[in-house]
């Protein structure tokens, strides 16, 4: 680890703290004159840092840039270990993910980006992606289940990320099947689960679940399309929260349901927070809008739904409005 990296983890751990140039001479085991060498190359990153002369320097509150310094910190014991790649702007972190999946990535390697310029979506849709304001993240797992899991890993990493932001924000969520969130009328956090399956033994190879959380609303105006549509977990950015720390707990609580998919507890806390439950609902196949009542998630996490002719069935993909 360069001085610049280990000075920007001692600033991310003590964000509220002014921390002396002398002290951080001593504990970094370097020249005051590098210290200053390491705060300018930060500045120069895009890290705003406060600093006066009697008592040094510190993180301004506002400053959020996503680091691999600035999230470790808050992952779990389990997590420490893990890969996490940030990258400062990618096509799609799903894309870079898969990329490194096929090259032989371990599971729990996480790829994180700060800007995406080809996000992707589900139904072969873009996902907006602005710097600043959002937190885009994959994670490859090679978990050990069979490919018709694949819906509880999509639900399970929804649950995972409801449980991280009310953890850290104190927000209640709610989701739409699969794994859309929303707060109030507004989508947050989209999810794309991808995966490549061992067609000899129907279990995965690996599979990348791909999340997108707006975190703040971005600094320049939304695409018209996605105006009425979309929102975000904040206007501005909080002063205590950093999108860093949310990334961490995303991290942490979805890792902790889809590492282990024989317990599925989790399902249980995906229905309290579903938002189509008991409602009247549209089901897109065959080309056309049907319309169908929300029943209940099944034990893979599917939704079972009434249809218009009165029939019981579950859907274990697809897409639903309300
Ligand atoms: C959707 O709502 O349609 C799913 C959106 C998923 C977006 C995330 S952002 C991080 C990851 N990389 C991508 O290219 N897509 C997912």
């Amino acid at each position: 680890m360069s001085t610049k990296q280990k000075l920007l983890k001692i600033l991310e751990e003590n964000r509220a703290t002014y921390l002396s140039g002398e002290m951080l001479a001593s504990t970094l085991n370097v020249s005051r004159s590098a210290i200053w060498k390491a705060i300018k190359g930060l500045k120069e990153e895009g890290y705003e840092i406060a600093s006066t002369t009697n008592k040094g320097y510190r993180l301004k509150s506002e400053s959020d840039l996503m680091s691999v310094e600035g999230i470790t910190p808050w992952l779990s014991q389990n997590n420490q270990a893990l890969e996490l790649l940030v990258y400062k702007t990618l096509g799609s972190t799903n894309q870079e993910a898969k990329k490194l999946a096929l090259e032989g990535a371990k599971t729990k390697t996480v790829i994180i980006s700060e800007e995406q310029t080809k996000g992707r979506g589900r139904m072969g849709r873009l996902f907006y992606s602005p710097p600043k304001s959002g937190i885009y993240l994959s994670l490859v797992l090679r978990p050990d289940v069979a490919a018709q899991d694949a819906v509880l890993l999509t639900t399970g990493a929804a649950v995972g990320v409801c449980r991280a932001i009310k953890k850290v924000t104190g927000i209640d969520t709610q989701i739409k099947w699969v794994n859309d969130i929303y707060l109030g009328e507004r989508k947050i956090v989209g999810i794309l689960t991808e995966a490549v399956t061992n067609f000899e033994n129907g279990q995965f190879e690996f599979v990348i679940i791909g999340i997108g959380v707006n975190f703040k609303m971005p600094e320049t105006a939304l695409p018209k399309e996605l105006e009425d549509i979309v929102g975000a977990l904040f206007v501005e950015k909080p002063d205590a929260l950093t999108r860093n720390r949310l990334a961490a707990e995303i991290i942490n609580e979805v890792l902790k349901i889809c590492e282990d998919l024989t317990n599925r507890d989790f399902l249980a806390e995906y229905k309290t927070q579903s938002m189509v439950l008991g409602k009247q609902i549209k089901v897109f196949r065959n080309n056309d809008w049907e319309v169908a009542t929300a029943i209940d998630i099944s034990n893979d996490g599917g939704l079972i739904i009434k249809n218009n002719k009165g029939i019981i069935e579950t859907l274990s993909s697809g897409e639903i409005s309300i």
